[in-house]
């Protein structure tokens, strides 16, 4: 119904129908992408958790599978991982054909104990049998969760990362089959620790030649810009310590976060994906739990962001994360106007003639700070009242993201910011991603990502550049494609 599709992203994954929260599970096998994801099969709220099934050979256009693994007798299924068990270790599969792996939280809802256990498919994820030793670990704790599992080439062993959730730690088991698993080694607290920690995620990236650890760690509450958020640590792993980097993990503020906006939660990597030179591919449930439960759409509730490529940098001696929305996405533009040069004044009415009421495009622009008087304000409009601002002041070289909705409990409006590094000389980049509920920003090349959710009253949006009414602020480049 309209109702129903009102919100409906074009290039974000949504379900069919009913909740979803963490992506879950995800590998690449045969050219296709699988993500499973948290699910309530019967609601639109949290509840009866299973692992819902889309695959995709772009990472943009899904195609649903039933249920992969369903609640039973009031045990749910919590976040987990996929392998694809190449070597058989596990005995699930055979040589020819490799079964694939699910590690997962069992979570009973009786008693609230939290365990780890196994999975295995023949089918590619369409159906999985659950290990009858399962649990695989049990420590009884009740705050003991989402294990991310990779293999790990130098000591042919498998190494899972998960979370002591509510002691803000995340612990490091190995194994040889996937069945027995030994405790290595811990980390934290450290960064920060206002919320508890959730979905962890260990993996490498390269600079140049050299190659980094990077262990990503979800943060229930308490993260940068209110409530659920995602922070990093840039290290060493040797195969059974991970250790940060000291110069890293303390001289940026003390910690580092993926994303300054509110809607970005519990991202985890592909296993297996075909990366581009030490690259990997993610994406995470485009939401925060301060409001998840109540957000205005109907008949389905929840999204994922945008798939993104996590890329190592460096900048002034200290290594960064960035991250750029996949390749693939730039297929599904339908067209492509490009603004060169333009004076910004109160309001410029060229932006406006672009009709984006769809709320569905992708806005790329350009500037140098010092070609700006006073600020640089881009705006979203909606029946008069601003829905979202993002503004570039030039005093301070800060953006600062508004978002409003009077509608929605008051965790939901939000002010962010950050400050670049940049000399005013400088281009800066910004690439901007609407898509019906939801604003996507990734500042020079991705150092900054702000995501977050919207949700206009209707479609009839206005978009605008501002600046202050004398014409002294230009632009480099505007170039804005619909979808
Ligand atoms: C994170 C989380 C996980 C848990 C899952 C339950 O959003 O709380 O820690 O496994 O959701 O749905």
């Amino acid at each position: 119904s309209e109702v129903k599709e009102k919100f409906r992203p074009k290039l974000h994954f949504t379900p069919e129908r009913n909740w979803i929260n963490d992506p879950n599970g995800m590998f690449f096998l045969n050219g296709e992408y699988h993500l499973f994801y948290q699910h309530n099969p019967y609601g639109d709220k949290w509840g009866h958790m299973s692992w819902g099934h889309v695959v995709s050979t772009d990472l943009i256009k899904w195609n649903h599978l039933p249920v992969a693994m369903e609640e039973e007798n009031g045990v749910m299924i919590f976040s987990g991982s996929a392998v694809v068990d190449r070597k058989n270790s596990s005995g699930f599969g055979t040589d020819a054909q490799p079964a694939l792996v699910a590690i997962y939280t069992s979570y009973d809802g009786k008693t609230g104990f939290q365990h780890q256990s196994i999975a295995y498919s023949n089918d590619k994820g369409k159906t999985f049998t659950k290990y009858e030793g399962n649990p695989v670990i049990n420590i009884s704790s009740k705050d003991f969760r989402d294990p991310k599992v990779f293999w790990y080439e130098p000591e042919q062993k498998w190494i899972m990362a998960l979370a002591l959730s509510a002691e803000k730690k995340i612990l490091f088991y190995s194994s040889k089959n996937l069945k027995d698993w030994n405790s290595m080694s811990e980390f934290g607290p450290k960064g920060a620790i206002g919320g508890v920690w959730e979905c962890p995620d260990l993996f490498t990236l390269n600079y140049k030649a050299t190659t980094k650890w990077v262990l990503a760690v979800s943060l229930g509450n308490g993260s940068i810009a209110g409530g659920s958020g995602s922070q990093y640590f840039i290290g060493e792993f040797d195969g059974k310590n991970f250790v940060p980097d000291q110069s890293v993990s303390e001289k940026i503020e003390g910690f580092n976060y993926f994303d300054y906006g509110k809607d970005f939660y519990a991202a985890v990597t592909w296993n297996g994906a075909p990366e581009e030179k030490g690259t990997k591919t993610w994406l995470g449930w485009m939401n925060n739990w301060q409001y998840a439960n109540e957000i205005p759409t109907h008949g389905w509730r929840g999204s994922m962001s945008l798939p993104r490529k996590l890329i190592l940098d460096k900048e002034d001696g200290d290594y960064f994360i960035r991250q750029e929305p996949v390749q693939s996405v730039k297929r599904y533009r339908k067209s492509k106007t490009i603004l060169e040069n333009e004076s910004i004044t109160s309001i410029n009415k060229k932006i406006e003639d672009l009709d984006l009421k769809e709320l569905t495009f992708e806005m790329d622009y350009k500037f140098k700070p010092n070609k700006i008087k006073d600020f640089l304000e881009f705006e979203i409009v909606n029946n008069d009242k601003s829905l979202f601002q993002l503004t570039f002041n030039k005093d301070t070289n800060e953006f600062v993201l508004n978002r409003f909705d009077n509608e929605l409990k008051t965790e939901f409006q939000s002010t962010q910011k950050i400050t670049l590094l940049n000399n005013a000389d400088k281009y800066v980049n910004v690439r901007l991603f609407a898509d019906k509920n939801s604003v996507e920003v990734f500042i020079n090349n991705g150092r900054y990502v702000f995501t977050n959710l919207i949700f206009p009253k209707d479609f009839n949006t206005k978009i605008y550049f501002r600046s202050i009414d004398d014409s002294m602020s230009k632009m480099k480049s505007i170039t804005t494609s619909k979808y």
